[in-house]
């Protein structure tokens, strides 16, 4: 069973962000507004002599290097397993369940990410140290959407009354699945969901989701986006969940952030992010606008948010 958040980190797994509230949030945030004003030297002091290690059953350039940059900027140090399947006893046949007691005897936390949905949580269930979710399959990815509200939070100085546009994969992304509970315990809320048909969220997903209060407007053509959302949050159609590839090919590129979609349907104030790798569906010629965040302030927010999290979970 995971534990709510309730205002205290300390030694608690991130798992989903069904533990937070908003609450919780704002503490987080307020941790990261204070790291962004703190020297290196001093926040380097923080967790020396503390140990992560970060297990990732999938491929990851961003959650891996930000945790990894992140513990160490706090003078923690890494045990990395970036290839468990071929370099750990993985391979031999061990359980999630016996690596994570091995993995407990050498390190202060755990940061893993694993194809299959809810796996996360069964290594916070059998962990005797903190456990945080860097993605599990098509479930979810927490320390991702709190970084995205972070983002939406530091542009416009709150996470209640926004309208926001989710575009992509909205069945089987995981950043779309935290970000809509994250953007859920926050009143007067809406976000429109643009995706194929073949893609929108599950009904289950659907009709929890609206249960938790927020407005969720499902749309399948450009022409429904609304022109004064604060911000869109593009989307990869997730080429790994597909078993039949025909399908991801005809699909992957449904929906195309252009320049041209840009003048038609942004505001001034609409800030376009994207949780990246991006193929194909941001047009390159996007990145210069000043309202795209995605490779620049989106993931360096990721770093600090980790570093607000790792000192918040780790530090007595
Ligand atoms: N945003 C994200 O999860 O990126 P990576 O897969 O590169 O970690």
């Amino acid at each position: 069973m995971l534990k709510s958040i309730k205002g205290i980190f300390t030694n608690k797994d991130i798992v989903s962000l069904s533990q937070f509230d908003q609450q919780s949030v704002m503490k987080l945030f307020k941790e990261v507004m204070k790291i962004k004003k703190t020297s290196p030297k001093k926040l380097f002091k923080n967790l020396q002599g503390k140990i992560a290690t970060l297990v990732f059953f999938e491929p990851s350039t961003r959650t891996f290097s930000s945790h990894a940059s992140a513990f160490k900027r706090l003078g923690g140090q890494t045990i990395d397993h970036q290839n468990p399947m071929t370099t750990s006893s993985a391979v031999k046949g061990e359980s999630i369940e016996d690596m994570t007691h091995m993995l407990e005897q050498y390190s202060d936390i755990i940061v893993m990410r694993h194809p299959t949905k809810g796996t996360l949580e069964k290594v916070a269930e059998a962990a005797t140290i903190p456990v945080i979710n860097a993605g599990d399959g098509v479930g979810e990815h927490p320390t991702q959407a709190l970084l995205d509200m972070y983002t939406i939070f530091e542009k416009f100085k709150r996470l209640k009354g926004l309208k926001g546009l989710m575009a992509g994969d909205m069945l089987n992304g995981r950043t779309v699945h935290s970000l809509i509970k994250g953007l859920s315990m926050f009143p007067g809320n809406t976000i429109y969901l643009l995706s194929p048909k073949e893609l929108r969220l599950s009904r289950e997903e659907y009709k929890e989701y609206s249960g938790r209060g927020i407005r969720l407007v499902e749309i399948f053509s450009t022409k429904d986006i609304p022109s004064d959302c604060h911000f869109w949050y593009w989307t990869r159609v997730q080429k790994e969940r597909f078993k039949d590839q025909k399908v991801y090919e005809k699909l992957k590129l449904s929906f195309i952030l252009t320049k041209k979609l840009i003048s038609e349907k942004a505001a001034k104030k609409t800030i376009f992010m994207h949780p990246l790798p991006r193929v194909g569906e941001i047009e390159v010629s996007v990145d210069d606008d000043p309202r795209s965040l995605y490779l620049t302030t989106q993931p360096k927010n990721g770093m600090y948010v980790r570093m607000a999290l790792f000192k918040l979970i780790l530090k007595s």
